[in-house]
């Protein structure tokens, strides 16, 4: 492969939308941020220069980065923030995923300004399998946050409470027609009649599933974060926060202006979505007066139905050049609730507000960034910052799903630093349970890095062990690096775990992350050089520069 070097700049930029002007962090003054673009077998170097006014680290979202944690970005799981005027060269390897990829901020919420598409085409000398398309097209979904984000979200921290709403929803950074002040910025995708596009669309939102259409045109799947599927035509997608998805669109309709728009699932209860348009317009002599023709194939805002329609139908290639490698024997079982919850303040960090606030947990643990790295830590063995003790099973039984559940002291989370650990080689199953604890059931996007892994299995209610593995599809389950975990449902995946080092996983809604709904998986050496974690860079960002406290 080739090895290809970028220059990204965190800087404070400012920026109008919804009629207001703000500054916030951007890389090369960008929003979204610039585009990487590699085949597959590649290595990047990326020298990210923080000319900000606060510690940040980047994450490259669905790369596997074998055996190389320590370019993988995660502050305090696997390296601290870059301070302010320092640099750090992540070094990021290509070797695993092919499609569409994405890098993102990975420090509070500054991903919401800081992301941007990663293009991995297929290695060279090898071909897509599905007919080369003529061009190829990028649609970064993305929030607009009228205030300061980071601000508001320490805010509401220190209350207790849930973090900020969005303002928009974004599409290449532009908002679209039916906000404010957008009319004119609106993104045009420029189409020439009869040409076949590849669509790349990554959803960089904060806390949003989106629906995703184009008025009159069937579209045709054919990739999910960094993986090929079976071809799958349809009139509409379904896509989570964190993932990425690769579309055929061929540009067949009358020449015309078609809105192309993504609509928010709302499964937690709330009323109030939020759209966005961009718009595909034919090339051509025509006139263009009115409004373009609105998606009709687009589902409301609470149709999770038609969520769950689109995404039983994601099935792996499967094939010669494409071969899945789902784990037919499990050495780990890992059965894990995902909750919402209230939270005892530890000591006396918020008293103002009754000592409990609004929190998140894995199998009742409400995780705890350390300040030191967990990587350092493991690979350093230094005590202290992390315990190896992350439960493999919910501590107590209950009917997860039933209505109105109330939070009861069995279910009132600890708050902790815990890890999994397992040996290389292992073969995992996870299944992950949606709980209504609180009355705060909604899906959940749980999202592991270093790994893809394969969903075998997913259905409403509670998860039973002895008939639900009996339709486990382990022929051609779909490979993905974030899926949505279903609102009061369950979700089993299986990967094998041969890529060593420390891997967070967490949902990737980041109200939920904030609130501790996170974890991370140490996976040992296996017995080899071949086999092992690498050694660190020499310049990893040093933690011992105070950071802003999460809670005061
Ligand atoms: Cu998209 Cu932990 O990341
Ligand atoms: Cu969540």
């Amino acid at each position: 492969g080739n090895v290809h070097y970028y220059d990204f700049v965190l800087k404070e930029t400012n920026f109008t939308r919804l009629c207001r002007t703000k500054c916030m962090l951007t890389v090369n003054e960008s929003f979204p941020g610039p585009v990487i673009r590699v085949h597959k077998g590649d290595t990047v170097f990326v020298n990210v220069q923080n000319h900000g006014g606060y510690g940040v680290t980047i994450h490259w979202h669905g790369v596997k980065q074998p055996r190389n944690p320590w370019s993988d970005g995660p502050e305090y799981i696997t390296q601290c923030p870059i301070q302010p005027g320092t640099n750090f060269t992540y070094e990021v390897i290509f070797s695993k995923e092919e499609g569409t990829v994405w890098w993102h901020a990975h420090s509070d919420w500054t991903r919401s300004s800081v992301h941007g598409a990663i293009v991995v085409l297929p290695a060279e000398g090898t071909t897509y399998p599905f007919p080369m398309p003529d061009e190829e097209e990028i649609l970064v979904i993305g929030n607009w946050f009228i205030g300061d984000v980071n601000k508001m979200v320490t805010d509401a921290i220190i209350a207790g409470g849930a973090p900020p709403r969005v303002n928009a929803t974004v599409i290449n950074g532009q908002p679209g027609d039916f906000y404010d002040c957008s009319n004119e910025t609106t993104y045009h995708f420029l189409v020439d009649y009869g040409k076949t596009y590849l669509l790349r669309i990554v959803n960089a939102a904060m806390n949003d599933e989106f629906f995703f259409a184009i008025a009159e045109h069937i579209v045709t799947v054919v990739g999910i974060d960094g993986n090929y599927l079976k071809p799958i035509t349809t009139p509409y997608v379904m896509i989570s926060p964190g993932q990425t998805m690769d579309i055929l669109l061929t540009a067949n309709q009358s020449l015309g202006r078609y809105y192309m728009a993504a609509r928010q699932l709302l499964t937690d209860g709330t009323s109030v979505g939020t759209n966005s348009t961009a718009i595909l317009e034919y090339r051509g002599n025509y006139t263009r007066i009115g409004h373009p023709i609105y998606p009709s194939s687009l589902p409301s805002y609470v149709d999770s139905e038609a969520s769950d329609r689109f995404f039983i139908r994601l099935r792996s290639l499967a094939s010669q050049d494409h071969p899945v490698d789902v784990p037919q024997t499990i050495s780990t079982h890992l059965y894990i609730t995902v909750s919402i919850n209230s939270i005892i303040c530890p000591n006396s960090s918020c008293e103002g507000i009754g000592g409990t606030k609004l929190g998140a947990s894995l199998n009742n643990i409400s995780f705890q960034n350390p300040t030191t790295d967990v990587l350092l830590a493991y690979y350093r063995n230094i005590s202290g910052i992390y315990t190896p003790d992350f439960p493999d099973q919910p501590p107590v039984y209950f009917d997860f799903t039933a209505d109105d559940l109330v939070e009861d002291n069995t279910t009132i989370p600890m708050i902790g630093t815990k890890a999994k650990v397992l040996n290389y080689n292992e073969t995992v199953e996870i299944v992950f349970q949606g709980t209504n604890v609180l009355g705060g059931s909604e899906n959940h996007p749980m999202h592991l890095h270093g790994y893809s892994f394969y969903v075998v299995g997913s259905g409403h209610g509670n998860f039973n062990n002895e008939t639900h593995p009996k339709s486990f599809n382990l022929v051609d389950p779909p490979e993905l690096t974030t899926v949505g975990v279903p609102k009061n449902g369950w979700l089993a995946i299986r990967f094998r775990a041969t890529n060593p080092g420390v891997w967070l996983w967490h949902c990737h809604l980041d109200r939920h992350l904030t609130w501790g709904m996170n974890t991370v998986l140490i996976v040992k050496n296996g017995g080899t050089l071949d086999t092992s974690i690498r050694d660190p860079p020499t310049s990893m960002p040093r933690c011992e520069v105070p950071i802003v406290t999460q809670l005061e």
